[in-house]
């Protein structure tokens, strides 16, 4: 153990002994908690070499290559799961590990959860956390068509981080999360307005989709969801560093 933590610290590990502590409660013998030391300290994701992150009350299995849910995710998982009800059709889209649609079934345990992603490295893995229901494809592409129509709560944690700002990301994102899972293009809100155009044929009445954004991002969200014909809202919490844009479809359509 002293000898991870060392190795960790000298790999500049901030949190060296935490992180030691993570690592043999997760090797069966020593031979092992080196070899998971050696990926940490090489700068793959703590979650990615243990295999699991630990998301709003929930444990979701990770792996190596599937995006790790962020600790700010917290406010699209509360909105969603104030928002569902039993019964109500949830789809996770760009679901990654399937963190997300997990966390709020854990709130809703009553609600029909769909999830689905391009990647099938994130797909496997949200099969291993979501026993069924995870489709592979590109957006709505994936999702069998009779929920068209049916989706209360459409997540859509979307890649968002604009083209230029990659190089920016800390190299544990850069390096072990796929460039799909975080490039959004020019501005960022490529796959979002790709998500947002798609979302009125699929929501029901009344239904939700929302996605994070950033701060800089809101304008021009809102803007993309009044152009497909939703109501449009912001939510953001100070705590989490979150913003969400919101798209709601009215349930009757003023002339
Ligand atoms: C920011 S990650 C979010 C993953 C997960 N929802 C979470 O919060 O942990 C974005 C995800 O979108 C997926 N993705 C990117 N483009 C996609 C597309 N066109 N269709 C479906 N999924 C896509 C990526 O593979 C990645 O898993």
């Amino acid at each position: 153990m002293a000898e991870a933590i060392v190795r960790l610290r000298a790999a500049g590990c901030v949190f060296a002994e935490d992180e030691a502590t993570v690592l043999a409660g997760t090797a069966a013998d020593g031979t092992e908690l080196a070899a998971l030391v050696g990926r940490r300290a090489l700068g793959e994701p703590l979650e990615q070499v243990v295999g699991y992150a630990d998301f709003c009350g929930v444990r979701v299995r990770l792996r190596p290559g599937v995006f790790v849910p962020r600790v700010r995710s917290e406010l699209l998982v509360r909105v969603a799961a104030d928002t569902a009800g039993p019964g109500d059709v949830v789809v996770d889209l760009c679901c990654g590990s399937g963190a997300l649609g997990l966390a709020v079934r854990h709130r809703q345990p009553a609600i029909d959860l769909y999830a689905a992603d391009l990647d099938p490295v994130a797909v496997a893995c949200a099969r291993d956390n979501l026993d069924s229901h995870v489709y592979q494809g590109d957006l709505f592409d994936a999702l069998p068509t009779s929920l068209r129509g049916r989706i209360a709560v459409l997540l859509a944690n979307v890649p968002y981080v604009a083209t230029r700002h990659i190089s920016l990301l800390p190299a544990e994102a850069r390096d072990h999360e796929p460039h799909t899972a975080l490039d959004g293009g020019a501005d960022g809100l490529d796959v979002f307005r790709a998500v947002i155009a798609g979302a009125a044929d699929w929501l029901a009445p009344g239904g939700i989709v929302l996605s994070e954004i950033t701060e800089a991002q809101a304008g021009a969200a809102a803007a993309a969801i009044r152009a497909a014909g939703l109501d449009a809202e912001l939510r953001s919490d100070e705590d989490l560093e979150a913003s969400v844009a919101l798209g709601r479809k009215l349930v009757t359509r003023l002339r």
